[in-house]
């Protein structure tokens, strides 16, 4: 294989508001990447995975700018890293249409979340949302990515994405495609719903009790904490301890992640304490790390032409490394320049 630059993708749906889970699993994975300096850093809102399914077009084009503003109050440089939407780049989708023949239907029948999303009415659903898949293909490997932080929900579509790459580079004859690594790591790879520890913590679940919203006030972080669902046992003293209680586990988790620390040195200052006391200390850490983004997204969002400047610049860099990687691709496969 050649030597790739060493160059990091990921991308976030601008469906919905942005969530804790999203904020622990996903933007603050991505903010330590781009200030750690050892990779290009290239980070998309995901729009056109959002019409997947239906997006109300308003409510879209507002999601959109709203998470270029969470990406930068999160601590997003966007001089320092590529920070664009997809839809004004469409490299993204040429590329797309290749991959929709390079993957085998078998592939993309095992994929999980197209299952879950799908639900009991599979036959209803787009056919964007079962090619979904190659289309983030696509997204990563337009940039050559050689690493991609997600959080643990997308390790399967990661894996597919390597498997196009093999079959790409094994069908052409030719080491073009990276076999990119998922980059999967933290206390909060998978944060589950506040009422029911056995499932994610997601922006489409039905009770706004169950998440938290990046735009919630104070008060709104404190009391969706407080009604948490736990367990009448205190926290234990080790993390074996935690075996058999997700909620639990779920709340020392996000405690470790939004205080930069690790589940068991959490463990360690809380052993023996009743959630009574853990949570109002938990609350008042999340409202500390939370409150300065929600605020810094509100400012941004008062001057959505700055967004858009901001988005456009970060989009035209982000041509300039895809096209040509797309020209190459198009030659390798046949198609006259
Ligand atoms: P999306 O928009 O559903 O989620 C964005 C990121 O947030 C992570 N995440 C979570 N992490 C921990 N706990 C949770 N409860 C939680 N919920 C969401 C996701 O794992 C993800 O990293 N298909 C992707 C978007 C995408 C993409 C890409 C990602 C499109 N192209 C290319 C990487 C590379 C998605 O729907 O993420």
């Amino acid at each position: 294989m050649p030597e790739f630059t060493p160059r990091v993708f990921s991308g976030i749906q601008p469906s919905g508001g942005l969530t804790l889970g999203n904020y622990l699993g996903a933007m603050k994975r991505f903010v330590e990447l781009q200030n750690a300096g050892t990779h290009e850093t290239v980070y998309c809102i995901v729009d056109l995975h959002a019409i997947t399914v239906w997006q109300d077009p308003a409510e879209l084009a507002k999601a959109t700018r709203e998470l270029c503003a969470g990406y930068i109050a999160s601590g997003i440089d966007p001089e320092q890293s590529v920070l664009f939407h997809q839809s004004k780049v469409a490299e993204h989708v040429q590329l797309a249409w290749i991959f929709n023949c390079v993957a085998r239907m078998g592939w993309m029948q095992r994929m999980t979340q197209f299952k879950d999303k799908a639900g009991k009415n599979a036959e209803n659903a787009s056919l964007g949302l079962f090619a979904y898949p190659a289309l983030m293909a696509a997204d990563i490997l337009v940039y050559h990515a050689t690493h991609v932080p997600v959080g643990e929900d997308q390790k399967q579509h990661l894996e597919l994405t390597r498997d196009i790459a093999v079959k790409f580079n094994h069908d052409f004859e030719v080491e073009f495609f990276p076999v990119t690594e998922s980059v999967i790591e933290g206390a909060a790879t998978r944060v589950m719903s506040l009422r029911d520890g056995s499932k994610k913590m997601s922006k489409s679940d039905q009770s706004d009790m169950s998440r938290i919203n990046m735009t919630d006030s104070a008060d709104a972080i404190a009391k969706k904490i407080r009604k948490a669902r736990t367990d009448p046992e205190p926290l234990p003293s080790d993390l074996a301890g935690l075996d058999g209680r997700p909620e639990a586990r779920n709340l020392v988790n996000i405690f470790a992640a939004l205080a930069d620390s690790a589940p068991e040195a959490v463990i360690k200052d809380y052993a023996g304490q009743q959630f009574s006391a853990f949570k109002p200390a938990l609350a008042d850490l999340a409202v500390s790390r939370l409150s300065p983004i929600s605020a810094e997204m509100a400012r941004l969002m008062e001057d959505p032409a700055e967004i858009d400047r901001i988005l456009d610049r970060g989009a035209e860099r982000a041509r300039a490394i895809a096209a040509p990687i797309l020209k190459r691709t198009y030659e390798i496969a046949g198609m006259v320049g």
